[in-house]
């Protein structure tokens, strides 16, 4: 039991760790908290104008996902970590990264993590999800609408490789905080204000 909290405590942890922020620091831009959408997130990082910063954002916010559930797979059951202590992992990492302990609370919307969470689980997946993401930005080059579509399909990409477990109530979770981050966005959306990736304001 003790490994299984200390399991979730150190993901949040981790998830915590703002790329955007970090990197934006490292590389001399301002805060993404103070322009554009405000948000930590790539895809903000992106309106700096730098396109490695906003690489290494995504990098780095997707790595922190993918390595906290790929360790809870690769070594928690040898030490009696349960599947749903793993699902709890997962979740744990995408709370981090949503209300970080480092940055006031103030986090990002959980794309890149939510990608990177859904590679550990499973790289088909990951890729699945990838690549819905990718289709919805080429047709229509909104990264939130990628990203509200993708979260929509990914529940039922994990349903139909492994069945109903621990894991898809975590990532049914993970979607429904994902749409509930990006309600600024819908609103945007719908009222035709959103602003499209590569469009200069
Ligand atoms: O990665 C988050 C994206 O879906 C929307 O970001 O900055 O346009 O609100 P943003």
């Amino acid at each position: 039991f003790l490994l299984t909290v200390l399991s979730i405590i150190a993901a949040y942890l981790v998830g915590s760790i703002s790329f955007a922020v970090v990197v934006s620091k490292l590389f001399g831009l301002s805060d993404p908290r103070t322009y554009g959408s405000k948000n930590p997130g790539a895809t903000n990082v992106l309106r700096s104008g730098n396109k490695a910063a906003a690489v290494l954002t995504l990098l780095g916010d997707g790595f922190k996902g993918w390595l906290a559930v790929w360790l809870a797979y690769r070594f928690g059951p040898q030490y009696g970590l349960e599947e749903g202590a793993i699902a709890l992992v997962a979740v744990a990492v995408f709370l981090g990264h949503l209300w970080p302990v480092f940055f006031s609370f103030v986090g990002g919307k959980g794309v890149a993590t939510a990608l990177g969470i859904l590679l550990g689980i499973n790289p088909w997946l990951g890729l699945g999800t990838l690549v819905t993401w990718l289709a919805v930005v080429f047709a229509f080059r909104y990264s939130s609408l990628a990203a509200l579509v993708a979260s929509i399909f990914a529940p039922f990409y994990y349903g139909l490789l492994f069945g109903v477990d621990a894991m898809l109530l975590a990532v049914l979770v993970m979607s429904a905080l994902l749409v509930y981050r990006h309600r600024a966005n819908i609103a945007n959306l719908l009222s035709g204000k959103e602003g499209r990736l590569g469009a200069k304001k």
